[in-house]
């Protein structure tokens, strides 16, 4: 079968003058001075609770640019009754027709929707410029349509065989029977896009729960679904308490599947609601779940200095060290410490922090004031301990917005607290290794933390990387070599961990399709 390829969508340079740049300014200006008006949708339908509550962007947090209405439980059940009246006319629809909506829900990303969906990451979410390129526009874009070429791959293999004459037997992809829950985190808008419009592809309707800090975006992604052609009920987005969200959907007989990203926690008690409820369900639940990472960067002794830094910054810095993805613990060669060190505070030096709307600023603010108050605590921390250094940064500030420093800590202890734990943050730590011990090194690396999601392996040595990359099998989903650990791209670097950090059913796959649907064989003699 021939199935046409999807490319990536290519990511725009905003250079000063040119007409994008102008472009996204002028959406995020309008943005920052209107009050936007933040409703759930059930069945097409905008629900307004007069329950509000406003958005205040990171970076500025007492500029109000908008209010969202919250929920009650009653919307929850409506949703979920939303998403079972519209599957029949959902999944009947062919193909063909289904994924032309998903084909021109990319296109209006890429295209009319492009300046106001960056805009509109750079306010709520405070990325700059080009990481709201990368995600709310190409990656956003890229998921929707990867998807189509996969989904349409696997569409294609119906019916398989006709292995002798008097007999046909073809698989019937069936989307799962009931209805599916999408819960999305703030960090990425393509991922909050992507969640519900995969289970969606496949012909299941979805209840969405995106995260509160994400809703501005959000709410634009609706829009841009309505104008797609997706129907009304297929996917519901519902702004609600999270404890009564889930005591209602994983208590539903109909419950069919879980696509989330988030904290290792919350999912993890998310899949034990799901065990104890699990003789009420018609269908066992399809669980997928992308939660937390500690992912390393491992230089060997022969590693190039300039890449190893650039990958620290870029990789433990961009969008302020809030990808699930981020650097976050280094283990550098004594042989290059200086160098190294000598590149991180030089470079660091020179990065500008502050608002988005400013193209220079390369670090912006932290999600919200709780995420501010625990990384600061962790500084703090690291200010006080004997066996920690901090080399760069190690500053806040939260009286405009929540600005941490890009911060880099020096720990003489391999299992130093911010060498163990999840910040999510722009903090570094570094641990200086005896050049010597590059394989004892490699085996710290796979036992300090609990997750596996991404890493990156430094090495000019072909035998150091087949070492390490052997050493390192299990320690990384998405393993790097000679590059940083974070920006994969949908079509090239499928994204996912296992271990803590989750089921890893690859984001932008095939494989996560076939998670979403629920094959029936028919054996036919003819
Ligand atoms: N996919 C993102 C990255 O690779 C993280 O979610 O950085």
């Amino acid at each position: 079968y021939h199935v046409p390829q999807a490319i990536n969508e290519p990511i725009q340079g905003y250079a000063p003058g040119s007409a994008e740049r102008a472009e996204v300014q002028a959406a995020y200006d309008k943005m920052w001075n209107e009050t936007l008006n933040i409703p759930m949708v059930i069945n097409g339908k905008r629900i307004e609770t007069g329950k509000t509550m406003r958005v205040l962007p990171p970076h500025d947090h007492q500029h109000n640019v908008g209010s969202f209405h919250f929920g009650e439980a009653k919307h929850v059940h409506e949703a979920i009754q939303a998403s079972l009246d519209a599957k029949e006319a959902w999944e009947n629809m062919s193909w063909a027709n289904r994924s032309a909506i998903f084909l021109k829900a990319a296109d209006l990303v890429a295209g009319p929707y492009r300046a106001r969906i960056n805009a509109a990451t750079m306010i709520q979410q405070s990325k700059t410029i080009f990481q709201a390129e990368i995600d709310s526009a190409c990656e956003l874009a890229d998921f929707l349509r990867f998807n189509v070429q996969y989904a349409t791959e696997i569409y294609a293999e119906q019916p398989y065989t006709h292995s002798h004459s008097g007999l046909w037997n073809r698989v019937d992809y069936r989307p799962l029977e009931g209805f599916t829950f999408a819960i999305t985190p703030f960090n990425f808008t393509a991922i909050a896009g992507n969640l519900p419009t995969s289970m969606a592809m496949m012909g299941n309707t979805v209840v969405w729960k995106p995260s509160l800090s994400q809703l501005y975006s959000a709410h634009l992604l609706m829009e841009i679904f309505e104008e797609a052609g997706i129907p009304p009920g297929v996917i519901n987005m519902i702004i609600t308490d999270p404890q009564e969200t889930a005591d209602i959907v994983f208590g539903h007989p109909d419950f069919a599947g879980l696509h989330y990203t988030g904290s290792t926690t919350v999912f993890q008690n998310i899949w034990k609601t799901i065990g104890n409820n699990i003789t009420k369900y018609r269908t066992y639940p399809r669980i997928v779940g992308e939660t937390g990472g500690k992912d390393f960067v491992m230089v060997h002794r022969t590693a190039k200095v300039q890449q190893v830094v650039t990958a620290l910054i870029r990789g433990a810095f961009e969008f302020q060290g809030q990808k699930c993805s981020a650097a976050s613990r280094a283990y550098i060669p004594s042989n290059l410490w200086q160098a190294v060190k000598t590149g991180l505070v030089n470079t660091m030096a020179e990065l500008n922090m502050g608002s988005p709307r400013d193209f220079e600023n390369f670090i912006t603010a932290v999600i919200h004031e709780g995420a501010f108050d625990k990384l600061a605590k962790y500084i703090d921390q690291a200010k006080a301990d004997s066996n920690a250094e901090i080399i760069a940064g190690g500053n806040y500030d939260k009286s405009k917005g929540y600005f941490i420093e890009p911060t880099v800590i020096v720990a003489s202890d391999p299992k130093y607290v911010t060498m163990e734990e999840e910040l999510f943050g722009p903090v570094l730590t570094i641990y200086v290794y005896p050049e010597d011990q590059y394989e004892e090194t490699l085996k710290l690396v796979d036992e300090t933390s609990p997750y596996a999601l991404t890493g990156a392996l430094f090495s000019e040595d072909r035998y150091a990387l087949e070492v390490g990359e052997r050493a390192l099998r299990n320690a990384a989903g998405n393993f790097y070599i000679n590059d940083k650990p974070t920006g994969a791209v949908v079509g090239q670097q499928p994204f996912g961990g296992a271990r803590a950090s989750g089921t890893n059913d690859k984001a932008g796959s095939k494989q996560n399709l076939y998670r979403w649907v629920s094959p029936r064989l028919i054996k036919e003699t003819l």
